[in-house]
C-alpha cells in the first residue's frame, strides 16, 4: 500500500476559514440545509461531514425537506437503479428552485466522481448550485461559499485521493456511530466502481482512530463501527499497525464503549489473527459481514475475488469454530456475466453449507469503465430474477429456521429506535428484535427473552 497523503493542516484551517466567513454573513437569517445519502454506510458517514460543515457554517438541519434552503444529494453508482432514483429527485426540484431562486442545490458523492459525470450533470441541470467529487469533501465550505455568492460551482479532481483529519461531525444518532479507518480501494473485482470513485485504499493512523473512539465513547456513545471498504487491509502507522492491532487497541485503550463493530471485510484477508483477536476480545461483536459475491469458484475468479470456494468456506469453519455464536452475513451478486445455471447451485449450495444469519442480495448491474462491463452477458433478464427469487427464498427459510433457534433465549440488545408500535433493537450480532417499550429506552442496553420471531426479525419481551 502506497503512503498516505494527508490533507495539510493549512488546508483544512482554510476550509475552516471559509465555513466561518459563511456564517458571520448568515448566522442570523435562520438557514437550514436538508442531506440525502444514497449509498452505504461510507457514503452516510460523509453526509455526517457535510451535515458538520454545515452547522459550521451557521445552517440547522431542515425539520422538513420542502423548507430546506440548501438541499444536497450524496449520490453512489454502485448500481444502476442507485443513480436512477437521484436524477428523479433532482428534477423533481426544478419547480421548487423557479419559484425560489433563494434555494441552493448540491450534488455530490461516488457518482459524481464518475468519468464525466459532474460535468454531465452541471450541464444537463443548470439550476444545480455546486457539484463535487468524493476528494473535494474536506473543500465544500470554499466551494459553497462560491455558490452562496452567486458562482455556480463544479470541482471533480481525478486522483489518488487523501485522508483529511479534524473535519466536524453531525452524527444522526447518540448511542451508535461510525468511524472510517481506510477510504478508498485496491481490489478491482471486476463488476465494481468503487475503486474508481474512491481512490487508491489508505489508511489512518491508529492514534487518530483511537482518539476519535474515546471521545465518543466519552461521549455517551454505546457502539462504534469501523468502517472502511476493505478493513482486513487497515496498514495505518507507516504500514506497522494491521487490523488486529488496531482491534486490540481501540478495545483496550477505550474501555468505556460497549460494543465495536466493523465493516465490511474481505475474505481474501480474513487472518486467523484477526479471528484470534475477535474470539479474545469481549466487547468486539462477535459479527462478520463477510461477502461472498457467489459460490461458483470459476465466476470468483471472473469476478478477481482472489479467494475460491474452498477457502471461503474453510475461513468460515475455522471462525466458528473460534466463535461458535457467531453471527454470518454476507452479500451475493446473482447474474454476473456467464453465470451458468451449475453455477448457481454452487451459490444456493454454499448458503445451504454457511447457514447465513443474513443476506444482501443483488442482481448484476454493469457499470462502465470496469471490466465485467464488457464481458459477454447472454442470460436473459427473466433467468437472473428467477435466480435471485429462488436465493431469497432458500435464505427466507433458513433465516426462519436460525431465528426458530432463538426462541426462549434471553438477549442482550441496544434500542435503537422505535416501529409502529414496538421498539426496535440490534444483538450483539446485529439481529433486529422488536418489542413493546417505552420510548425512554431508546439508547440502553436491555435483556429480551425472545417468544416469537418471523423471517426478518425476532419478537421478545422485557421480564
Ligand atoms: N467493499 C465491500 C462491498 C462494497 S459494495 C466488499 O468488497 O465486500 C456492496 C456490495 O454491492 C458488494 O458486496 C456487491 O455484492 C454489490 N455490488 C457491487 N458492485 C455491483 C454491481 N456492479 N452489480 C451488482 N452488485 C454490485
Ligand atoms: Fe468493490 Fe471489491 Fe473493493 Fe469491495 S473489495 S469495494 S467489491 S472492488
Ligand atoms: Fe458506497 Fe455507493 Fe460509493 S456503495 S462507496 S456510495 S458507489
Amino acid at each position: 500500500m502506497k503512503e498516505p497523503v494527508f490533507v495539510s493542516p493549512a488546508e483544512i484551517a482554510a476550509s475552516k476559514a471559509a465555513a466561518k466567513r459563511v456564517k458571520d454573513e448568515v448566522y442570523d437569517l435562520g438557514l437550514t440545509y436538508h442531506i440525502e445519502s444514497y449509498g452505504c454506510q461510507m457514503n452516510e458517514h460523509d453526509s455526517e461531514k457535510i451535515a458538520g460543515m454545515m452547522e459550521e457554517m451557521g445552517y440547522a438541519k431542515a425539520e422538513d425537506k420542502s423548507k430546506a434552503d440548501f438541499i444536497i444529494f450524496n449520490t453512489c453508482c454502485i448500481r444502476e437503479h442507485a443513480e436512477q432514483r437521484v436524477y428523479g429527485n433532482i428534477g423533481a426540484l426544478k419547480k421548487r428552485k423557479d419559484e425560489n431562486p433563494q434555494l441552493m442545490i448540491g450534488v455530490c458523492g461516488c457518482m459524481m466522481q464518475q468519468k464525466d459525470a459532474g460535468r454531465k450533470l452541471f450541464k444537463r441541470f443548470p439550476f444545480v448550485d455546486i457539484v463535487f467529487g468524493t476528494n473535494e469533501l474536506h473543500r465544500f465550505p470554499l466551494l459553497f461559499e462560491e455558490a452562496y455568492h452567486g458562482e455556480r460551482t463544479l470541482q471533480v479532481r481525478d486522483m489518488d485521493g487523501e485522508i483529511a483529519e479534524g473535519l466536524p461531525v453531525c452524527r444522526n444518532s447518540t448511542f451508535s456511530t461510525f468511524t472510517n479507518i481506510t477510504y478508498g480501494c485496491n481490489n478491482f473485482c471486476s463488476y465494481c466502481i468503487v475503486p474508481y470513485v474512491r481512490g487508491r485504499e489508505r489508511s489512518r493512523n491508529s492514534a487518530d482512530i483511537v482518539n476519535e473512539v474515546k471521545g465518543l465513547a466519552l461521549a455517551g456513545f454505546k457502539e462504534v463501527t469501523l468502517l472502511g471498504q476493505n478493513v482486513n487491509s487497515y496498514k495505518g502507522d507507516g504500514e506497522t499497525t494491521d487490523f488486529p492491532a488496531l482491534l486490540r487497541m481501540v478495545h483496550d485503550q477505550v474501555p468505556e464503549l460497549k460494543r465495536i463493530r466493523f465493516m465490511t471485510s474481505h475474505p481474501k484477508d480474513l487472518s486467523s489473527g484477526l479471528i484470534d483477536a475477535m474470539a479474545e476480545l469481549p466487547r468486539v461483536c462477535k459479527h462478520i459481514h463477510l461477502p461472498v459475491q457467489s459460490g461458483s469458484s470459476r465466476i470468483l475468479k471472473l469476478m478477481n475475488r482472489s479467494y475460491n470456494r474452498e477457502k471461503y468456506l474453510h475461513q468460515v469453519a475455522l471462525a466458528k469454530r473460534y466463535m461458535p455464536d457467531l453471527v454470518l452475513t454476507t452479500d451475493i451478486i446473482v447474474g454476473f456475466p456467464g453465470e451458468t445455471d451449475e453455477d448457481f447451485e454452487d451459490t444456493i449450495s454454499l448458503c445451504e453449507e454457511v447457514r447465513y444469519d443474513a443476506l444482501f442480495t443483488f442482481i448484476f448491474s454493469p457499470r462502465a469503465g470496469t471490466p465485467a462491463a464488457k464481458m459477454d452477458d447472454p442470460t436473459p433478464k427473466e433467468e437472473k430474477n428467477r435466480r435471485f427469487d429462488r436465493l431469497c427464498d432458500t435464505q427466507n427459510r433458513i433465516s426462519l429456521e436460525i431465528h426458530q433457534g432463538y426462541v426462549g433465549r434471553t438477549l442482550r440488545v441496544l434500542v435503537d429506535g422505535r416501529e409502529k408500535e414496538m421498539l426496535t433493537a440490534r444483538t450483539e450480532g446485529g439481529r433486529l428484535v422488536r418489542f413493546a417499550g417505552d420510548d425512554s429506552l431508546i439508547g440502553q442496553f436491555l435483556d429480551v427473552t425472545i417468544t416469537g420471531c418471523t423471517t426478518w426479525s425476532l419478537v421478545g419481551e422485557v421480564k
